[in-house]
């Protein structure tokens, strides 16, 4: 089954939210229009609403992660959700449970929807195509493959800076984009979203090979690549996803690729400096420019909130429309 039919059912709804690839404009401008919605619910007193309450949540993070855990954790408590946060180290994974056991025994506990974050690509599809029909999976990040929900808090920072017209975008995606599951969905959403210009600016090395089918400009040197950019997304050197040596030294990649003050004259004097996290500075980005008065990094985190809100409420509005379907034809 491809990805497009395993997320998306027979009437067009978002089932399983596990990558950008094959999602519609329409679905990917729906998501961001819900989290609009939300956003004024994270800012009010009492910041809750009912939408979620009875159903179960469970976060399943195989991977570290500090910024997505917990926005997912914040996202489904505000829909009034019960949250199960696995605890993988403490967790029965260890002792040699498979990835299928663990999701039928937490099947059997009657949960409602999986957030899976898991080293291997394709680890999220695995459950989706393993769970029972009333339960959404949401794909917290998977190997090198996909990072949806961080691609469409991206896709929703910059429509609250830049304005709903992609068309007139330049947007560069600079850093170690061979092992970035977020550039690869943010380059589907931005293609999606039909943005005037893509780019991705690495050292050969870090450029993967399919590049140029993704549909983006290719630059090899960082004020090449940023001129007149409207947005600059940078992302971190993925050691942990390296293998052998594919850099000089982060001292020498800072010096080739690491966005200053002075660098970033080259681009639109509007530009917005925006950043996945986690940062690290000195290598990416110095600190004057992660603190600066372009960056919208933190913003990202907290757009998270809503845009996750979003797409738990889309999945879960799916199942529940698809079961109060086939009372009616009963
Ligand atoms: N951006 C991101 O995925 O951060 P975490 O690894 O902290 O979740």
């Amino acid at each position: 089954m491809s990805s497009t039919n395993l997320q998306v059912d027979d009437q067009g709804r978002l089932r399983h939210f596990l990558t950008i690839e094959g999602l519609s404009h329409s679905i990917l401008t729906e998501i961001l229009d819900t989290a609009e919605s939300f956003a004024g619910v994270t800012a009010q007193q009492v910041k809750k609403v009912p939408l979620l309450r009875g159903k179960t949540i469970v976060n399943l993070f195989f991977e570290a992660s500090t910024r997505t855990r917990t926005t997912f954790e914040l996202a489904a408590k505000r829909l009034s959700a019960d949250v199960l946060n696995i605890n993988i180290d403490a967790s029965s994974a260890v002792k040699g449970e498979t990835l299928l056991d663990t999701l039928r025994n937490l099947e059997a506990m009657h949960v409602d929807m999986f957030v899976v974050r898991h080293a291997d690509s394709g680890a999220a599809h695995f459950f989706a195509r393993h769970v029972a029909p009333h339960i959404s999976v949401l794909n917290a990040g998977d190997g090198r493959h996909a990072h949806p929900t961080q691609a469409m808090l991206d896709m929703f920072t910059i429509r609250r800076v830049k304005g709903p017209d992609f068309g007139r975008l330049r947007v560069a995606i600079v850093g170690d984009i061979m092992h970035s599951r977020v550039a690869r969905s943010q380059i589907h959403a931005l293609n999606t979203l039909n943005t005037g210009e893509v780019r991705i600016v690495a050292p050969k090395t870090l450029v993967p090979v399919d590049a140029e089918s993704l549909g983006v400009q290719v630059f090899h040197d960082l004020e090449a690549g940023i001129r007149d950019v409207d947005v600059i997304i940078m992302l971190r050197l993925q050691r942990e996803r390296m293998q052998g040596a594919m850099l000089p030294s982060e001292h020498e990649y800072f010096h080739l690729f690491g966005l200053t003050e002075q660098r970033l004259a080259v681009a639109d004097p509007d530009v917005t400096v925006m950043h996945p996290g986690p940062i690290n500075r000195g290598v990416e980005m110095d600190s004057q420019v992660a603190d600066g008065p372009r960056s919208v990094i933190l913003e990202q985190v907290t757009h998270g909130i809503a845009v996750r809100m979003a797409v738990m409420s889309m999945t879960m509005r799916a199942h529940t429309d698809a079961e109060a379907q086939e009372k009616q034809n009963v």
